[in-house]
């Protein structure tokens, strides 16, 4: 018996690591998919095969002594087959490049929880998301959830740990362009820098905390009336905010100015320290935003929202 599913990959639009500390961030899902087909079989064993690598072993090792990016499938195989007798074949494959900040593992999470447990059982949506962030925290432990929300239920929309998700109805007519700095990092990492960050600054981060959950309410508002050029100015402004504690780098700054040549604002996406900055555009400057990036030789394509989340066959 086979099982499928696949499952988007994400933009934080505003709020990433201010969502981590209880802030609303605004995000999308992108039409780039991470699809797991997985197989019962008989051989009592848990084998995965990706493009990034493959892991076989049998069930009930400890996590922690895995090392590989592929534990969140070996950890959701492994808890499903606990109560069997059977073993899982997984396979993956992902149109989202690895570790920089467009939710490849977060979709892999919602994927793999989907496909997996659907080998045994029909489960809502809510209980996916629930299995996937339990996976996705045996790599990054503090997520606030977010990312692996919006891979789950798609479209645009609010999110804080408190509350979940609430979609954002409007459908605005951005293009995003991101451009690919190609170095990777670790969330996990980077979240504790800035938790460093936090704990030496605390004062300045409470300022900042506010500041972006002000931003954040105009964002809202400029969303509901489709205002792109507006919304290109709070893109700005939440780098900055980024910039101060400390998710930046050199190569970033460089491409935040090649960005801001032609589109209405740029940022980092995700955790930063390296990965992917997004530029805002729409029909009149898409084309140009791009062609900067390329002349520079920066890695670089448009995404669309994609309004399907996680989908099973
Ligand atoms: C990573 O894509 C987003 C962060 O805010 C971490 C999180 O929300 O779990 C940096």
């Amino acid at each position: 018996m086979k099982s499928k599913a696949s499952a988007p990959g994400k933009v934080i639009l505003f709020g990433e690591h201010f969502v981590v500390y209880g802030v609303k961030a605004i995000l999308c899902s992108i039409d780039r998919r991470v699809t797991v087909t997985a197989e019962k079989i008989k051989e009592r064993k848990i084998s995965i095969k990706s493009n990034i690598g493959n892991l076989e072993l049998e069930p009930g090792k400890a996590i922690k002594e895995i090392d590989s990016p592929l534990k969140p499938f070996y950890y959701l195989a492994d808890k499903i087959l606990q109560k069997r007798d059977s073993g899982i074949k997984i396979q993956v494959e992902s149109e989202i490049p690895l570790g920089v900040g467009l939710g490849s593992s977060s979709a892999c999470c919602v994927a793999g929880a989907a496909a997996i447990s659907k080998l045994f059982s029909e489960l809502s949506k809510e209980e996916i998301l629930g299995m996937a962030i339990e996976a996705e925290k045996t790599i990054f432990q503090n997520t606030s959830g977010a990312d692996c929300t919006v891979c789950t239920f798609g479209g645009i929309m609010e999110y804080d740990k408190e509350h979940g998700f609430l979609k954002i109805k409007s459908e605005p007519n951005f293009h995003l362009v991101i451009a690919n700095s190609n170095i990777e990092h670790s969330t996990e990492v980077i979240v504790k820098d800035v938790k460093s960050f936090k704990d030496n600054n605390e004062n300045e981060f409470s300022n900042l905390c506010n500041n972006e959950h002000e931003l954040i309410k105009e964002v809202l508002e400029l969303l509901k009336k489709n205002k792109i050029k507006e919304l290109g100015e709070k893109v700005n402004q939440n780098q900055k905010y980024l910039e101060i504690i400390g998710i930046s780098n050199d190569k970033i700054r460089k491409m935040i100015e090649i960005g801001n040549e032609s589109s209405y604002g740029t940022k980092i996406t995700g955790a930063g320290g390296g990965g992917c900055v997004f530029a805002l555009t729409d029909n009149s400057n898409l084309d140009k935003t791009i062609k900067r990036f390329k002349e520079k030789n920066y890695e670089c394509f448009s995404v669309k929202i994609d309004f399907q989340g996680l989908n099973t066959f």
